[in-house]
């Protein structure tokens, strides 16, 4: 047995245990959490899927993949986990075929059982319902479902009262992989361990807000997925909600599940809806040209995808309004694309100007800017205005203090799934969603899908930042991208 015998036992139960997913992201965060010694290398990993592979054929695609995303794979633990690691053929549409994935957790006298459903959602009710009619379904069963959780709000309601009738709300857990990424759970430290931001962190001093996720990619692998689903449904319904309500949501009473999404629920009330009107001030989507991103030139979505009369969203920004005490008349713009100039997610708290500059020159005072830079490296940058060196009266400008996490931190930063994994394997459900946080998200998302129409689709080169700055107030503008590279 491993080094980690102490660690936690459970049977996981993948299915779709060769997708993409499982092997880049599951398997992979099961190795460093053995490797740290939180999970035990006794415990049973059963993955499911319609292939018909051999134990050593199943063996080899693990190894593989291992290698191709851990560094410096340990040998001893490559070998745990082949020994945990079990392979069963199944036509998951099939009640009678469960009978094996059964035996296998019978066989191992470990209670604590989850069911990973890393498959389409197509397939969610036919599994729920296979497990309850094999009599798989006890209090210590938990399940992990993975996006995308409908297509909007009824498709979601079909979805979560099938589930739900297999299933209590604490043994599901719906994923949100930002919510497993290290730099956003440091959004709550910096916000609740730290007296001085959260003193102004409201609509006395907060002038705007800015949440920026950008990625150079295109669509890959997933056309017809995203074909359908759009950076809205892709990205902002899920992923820019929730760090919009980790920025904005009141301090919870205590950091459990509980208190926490009652809060983050509380935001996503208070986001206020679009309608007809204010849908064309306030949103824009746009898909790309072709264009050059890091000096390579790339193709049209529609030659990506190879439907040239696609009007499907690459980008999308949007200003919101959050309607309470806290946020009144504090706009946050929220922006996401593919193919933009480079990979970068970051939240911008501008602050409000000084009301009065003393200064005899009367040249502009920037506005402090808090930069908290969620990737690829993360970093809290304070932009404040400072004097510039020499006589001659006082020449200002904005310099930048800087905190760069690597700097501070040399311990490696575990991948999202690490920590959503370690959390569902001991009942933690702080990460994840509730169904009525998703079901608010999918209300908000409405006004915006119900009013589409009254918008038009903008174009934007790859390569470049899309077409967000339409919906910009005043003298507000967009955050530049200044890393260090
Ligand atoms: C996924 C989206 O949820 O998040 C993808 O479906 C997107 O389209 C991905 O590329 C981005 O995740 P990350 O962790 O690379 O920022």
């Amino acid at each position: 047995m491993g080094m980690s015998e102490n660690g936690i036992n459970f049977n996981l139960i993948v299915f779709g245990g060769d997708g993409d997913l499982a092997c880049r992201k599951i398997y992979p965060a099961i190795y460093h959490r053995i490797r740290e010694g939180q999970f035990s290398a006794s415990s049973n990993i059963v993955a499911v899927s319609r292939n018909q592979y051999t134990a050593d054929e199943f063996h080899s695609i693990l190894e593989k993949n291992i290698t191709k995303h851990v560094e410096n794979v340990d040998p001893k633990i490559m070998k745990d986990l082949f020994s945990m690691t079990e392979y069963i053929s199944a036509d998951l549409t099939q009640q009678s075929e469960y009978k094996s994935i059964k035996e296998s957790i019978l066989s191992k006298n470990i209670k604590n059982t989850i069911f990973y459903f890393s498959t389409p959602s197509s397939l969610f009710l036919s599994i729920s319902e296979s497990l309850k009619a094999n009599d798989m379904i006890h209090d210590e069963v938990k399940i992990v479902l993975e996006k995308p959780l409908g297509h909007d709000l009824a498709s979601f309601e079909k979805l979560n009262s099938g589930i739900r009738k297999y299933f209590k709300e604490k043994q599901i857990f719906r994923i949100d992989h930002y919510l497993g990424k290290e730099t956003v759970q440091n959004l709550m430290v910096l916000r609740f361990a730290n007296h001085i931001f959260e003193l102004a962190w409201n609509a006395n001093y907060i002038d705007n807000v800015q949440i920026t996720v950008a990625e150079s990619i295109g669509v890959e692998q997933r056309k017809n997925y995203y074909d359908q689903y759009g950076a809205l449904k892709d990205m902002v319904q899920n992923h820019l909600l929730q760090l919009l309500c980790l920025v904005a949501m009141e301090p919870p009473a205590k950091l459990n599940a509980h208190n926490v999404r009652d809060e983050k629920l509380k935001v996503l009330k208070a986001v206020r809806k679009y309608d007809k009107k204010s849908i064309q001030k306030n949103f824009v989507r746009a898909q790309y040209t072709r264009g050059e991103v890091n000096g390579v030139q790339m193709q049209s979505y529609q030659e990506d995808i190879d439907r040239f009369d696609s009007t499907t969203e690459t980008f999308v920004a949007m200003k919101v309004d959050i309607d309470n005490w806290r946020w009144a008349g504090v706009p946050f713009y929220l922006r996401t694309g593919k193919r933009m100039t480079e990979r970068y997610s970051e939240i911008v708290i501008n602050f409000k100007r000084v009301p009065h500059n003393v200064f005899p020159s009367k040249k502009k005072i920037h506005r402090n800017k808090l930069i908290i830079r969620l990737q690829p490296e993360e970093s809290i940058q304070l932009v404040q205005m400072a004097k510039e060196p020499g006589p001659g009266g006082y020449r200002y400008k904005p310099v930048s203090l800087e905190l760069d996490y690597a700097d501070s931190f040399d311990d490696y930063l575990p991948d999202a799934y690490e920590r959503l994994l370690a959390d569902v394997v001991r009942g933690i459900q702080t990460l994840f969603m509730r169904e009525d946080e998703l079901r608010a998200a999918w209300e908000w998302t409405h006004s915006i899908l119900d009013n589409m129409e009254a918008t038009e689709l903008d174009f934007y080169k790859a390569g470049t930042m899309g077409t967000g700055d339409k919906i910009l107030n005043g003298d507000h503008y967009w955050h530049k991208n200044n890393t260090k590279k």
